[in-house]
């Protein structure tokens, strides 16, 4: 996405100024402007949000505020794609740095889905019904193709609810782009990750397959990942129950699955805020998710211990995008009644992107998290 530079008097200004200003343009915009806020933004960042949240919190947000004429979405592109999708009425939808991607969502683009749905066709005939769901870190047009197949999109704490819901509705499922969050969610439903699943390559053949291994998988998991949960390992895990006895382990099910595994509980940032906020005072916790939302944990709860599972902790570079500036850029902008960095989706591609959305919503969630053993 290519994002203008900033105007260069917002490169000038101290870390106080730009938190007054965008203050200043909040208090005259009024309820003119809502300020979404994913948990994995930075702490500058959360103190503007009217609502924090994970991807799925923050998309209902975006569908219940008609009273707004701007909806300021503090997260990455996909997000605020999602969210002028679902958004209620006319509202302009704002994403302060359009540089502000995700790179496991690009990990998928609708050619090479195309061309696997047409060799999926090709290999597992006409009897055998495939339903395609995509994670919500995703382009708006894959959202669309799902929408179009008769599949769903997902979540991470809705992503168990989606894919029983797909296994009603068809024989198969091919998930996007995430294959861990796609394994993850199976193998706690009781499928096995070697003989009920395989990994489709986008850049070979029939995904990397024989067609005897597709025609057996019951899951067509997408060959992406998240470069940050990437970096959690089953040895960090060890680790942390070595040096602090008693530690509690909870991740983002973007992990592989012998992190997951060896985790006492998975779930979404919002799961994993919640799990930290319940327990006991005094209890220990290594988290595995991204730097900013356990940092933010840990400062607000200072009767538990909360450490990253990474020492060499992990930010999320393109969340990190959106810097102050760009927000006191954007407000700036807004409150003089000019509309910068406004994403919007294309009406043919929303339409079935919309259908694909809703039924994300419709099919709920059921607990985000199993207990793993
Ligand atoms: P959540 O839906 O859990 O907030 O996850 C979004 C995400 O991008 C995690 O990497
Ligand atoms: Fe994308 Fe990973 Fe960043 Fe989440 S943490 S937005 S999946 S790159």
């Amino acid at each position: 996405m290519l994002q203008v530079p900033l105007p260069v008097e917002y490169t000038r200004l101290t870390d106080e100024e730009v938190c007054a200003r965008i203050r200043a343009a909040k208090d005259r915009l009024g309820s003119k402007v809502v300020i979404l806020g994913h948990h994995y933004q930075r702490d500058e960042i959360i103190e503007h949000a009217d609502y924090r949240g994970d991807s799925y919190k923050l998309a209902q947000h975006a569908r219940e505020h008609p009273e707004a004429d701007f909806i300021v979405f503090c997260g990455v592109h996909f997000m605020a794609e999602s969210a002028d999708i679902l958004k209620p009425g006319a509202q302009k939808v704002i994403l302060p740095n359009l540089a502000a991607g995700c790179s496991m969502a690009d990990m998928a683009n609708i050619f090479q889905v195309r061309r696997c749905w047409k060799q999926l066709e090709e290999t597992l005939g006409s009897d055998i019904r495939v339903v395609p769901v995509t994670y919500i870190n995703s382009a708006a047009n894959l959202k669309g193709f799902v929408g179009e197949h008769g599949g769903t999109v997902c979540t991470s704490t809705n992503a168990p609810a989606a894919i029983s819901w797909a296994l009603n509705e068809g024989d198969r499922v091919l998930f996007f782009p995430d294959q861990h969050l796609g394994r993850n969610t199976a193998w706690a439903m009781g499928y096995d990750p070697e003989s009920d699943m395989c990994v489709w390559d986008p850049f070979k053949p029939l995904g990397g397959n024989t067609p005897e291994k597709l025609k057996a998988s019951k899951f067509i998991l997408w060959k992406g990942h998240c470069s940050v949960h990437k970096r959690f390992t089953l040895e960090q895990v060890e680790r942390a129950r070595a040096d602090h006895p008693g530690i509690r382990v909870v991740v983002h099910p973007e992990c592989e699955i012998d992190v997951v595994r060896a985790a006492d509980e998975y779930g979404s940032t919002e799961f994993i805020l919640n799990a930290i906020e319940k327990a006991e005072p005094g209890t220990k916790w290594a988290v595995g998710t991204e730097i900013n939302l356990v940092s933010r944990i840990a400062k607000e709860n200072p009767d538990r211990f909360v450490m990253c599972l990474d020492p060499q902790i992990c930010p999320c570079s393109t969340m990190y995008r959106i810097h102050p500036t760009f927000l006191c850029w954007v407000m700036d902008s807004l409150a003089e009644g000019h509309v910068v960095n406004q994403v919007t989706v294309p009406d043919d591609v929303a339409r079935w992107a919309r259908i694909a959305l809703e039924r994300m919503l419709q099919v709920g969630q059921v607990p985000a998290a199993q207990h793993v053993d």
